[in-house]
């Protein structure tokens, strides 16, 4: 049976690795993308979401959400993924039409109250549609399965020496949602980093179909930490993660979120040794298991 997701999402370079596979991959039935402000701004990275939809002819509906964090100052990444957030790819023209005009946290309260079964959110932005839904709806609760989230770090961060970006992006944001008593796994910087994509296989992507070429061309614009190494295509782990848990380092934790530190903010502390655990940390990959199963996937797009 294919399994339910939402993927609230910032479009991103590698947010576009993620949405690929999860728009054309048999296991996964995708109720919506949802978009949020972090890499760009809200239009441009509802823009990209459009664009994607195009690309794949799908009909997966499109809202567009949060044009800002809940508290902090909008800091964006542009200067990783690029002005428009994805450039690099001549992607065909969007159309306005293919945007819903419900709002992205109206939509899932929606969503997940008819489903007939538990849904799976997989937040791969800053948090802050997340919490919005969390905190104006707690009664979805019952209707979410778990969420699989990209964000934060046990060790080093990406955007300050203890953070990671999309955290960092709304840190309040993550702390409702890391203490929402819902199933948290955190897929951040550590597994992506135990296994980055080489440029030896960045470059076979090329020939592959389509969908390859097209990462080709936007991960060639892609100026992310580890480019001595190859690319770390972040938000895609949290799709293969879905598809292939049992090949992943996994270990329980109790993640706090840093909302006040002034050298801190966006840390995600992550406790080890706790008897609380809040979640699942997602801490590392053989990077030839990784490599395997990134191509695997996208060989279901076009
Ligand atoms: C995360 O931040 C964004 O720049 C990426 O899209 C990913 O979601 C990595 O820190
Ligand atoms: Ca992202």
């Amino acid at each position: 049976m294919k399994q339910p997701i939402i993927i609230d999402t910032d479009p991103g370079i590698d947010d576009a690795a993620a949405i690929s596979i999860a728009l054309n991959h048999p296991s996964f039935d995708l109720r919506m993308i949802t978009t949020v402000n972090g890499n760009v701004g809200i239009e441009k990275t509802t823009a990209n979401a459009l664009k994607l939809k195009r690309f794949f002819s799908s009909d997966v509906p499109v809202h567009r959400g949060s044009s800002q964090p809940l508290i902090s100052d909008i800091v964006d990444a542009s200067a990783v993924h690029g002005e428009s957030g994805m450039g690099g790819y001549d992607f065909p023209e969007i159309n306005y039409n293919d945007l819903s005009s419900t709002h992205a946290v109206e939509a899932m309260r929606k969503e997940l109250q008819t489903s007939d079964e538990p849904i799976t959110l997989i937040p791969i932005g800053p948090l802050t549609n997340i919490a919005l839904l969390l905190s104006t709806y707690p009664e979805v609760k019952d209707y979410i399965k778990e969420i699989v989230l990209m964000g934060g770090s046990a060790s080093r961060g990406n955007v300050t020496p203890l953070a990671e970006f999309n955290i960092y992006c709304d840190p309040e944001a993550a702390q409702i949602v890391f203490n929402s008593g819902l199933p948290i796994t955190m897929v951040g910087l550590d597994v992506a980093r135990s296994s980055t994509l080489s440029h030896t296989a960045v470059n076979k992507l090329q020939t592959l179909n389509q969908t390859g070429d097209m990462l080709y061309q936007i991960f060639k614009h892609y100026k992310g930490d580890g480019l001595e190494k190859g690319i770390n295509v972040y938000d895609a782990y949290t799709i293969l993660y879905l598809l292939n848990s049992g090949k992943f380092n996994v270990q329980e934790a109790d993640v706090q979120i840093e909302t006040t530190g002034a050298l801190t903010k966006g840390a995600t502390v992550t406790d080890f040794n706790t008897h609380y655990p809040n979640c699942t940390v997602v801490m590392s990959v053989e990077p030839i298991e990784f490599e395997k199963m990134f191509f695997d996937v996208l060989k279901y797009c076009k």
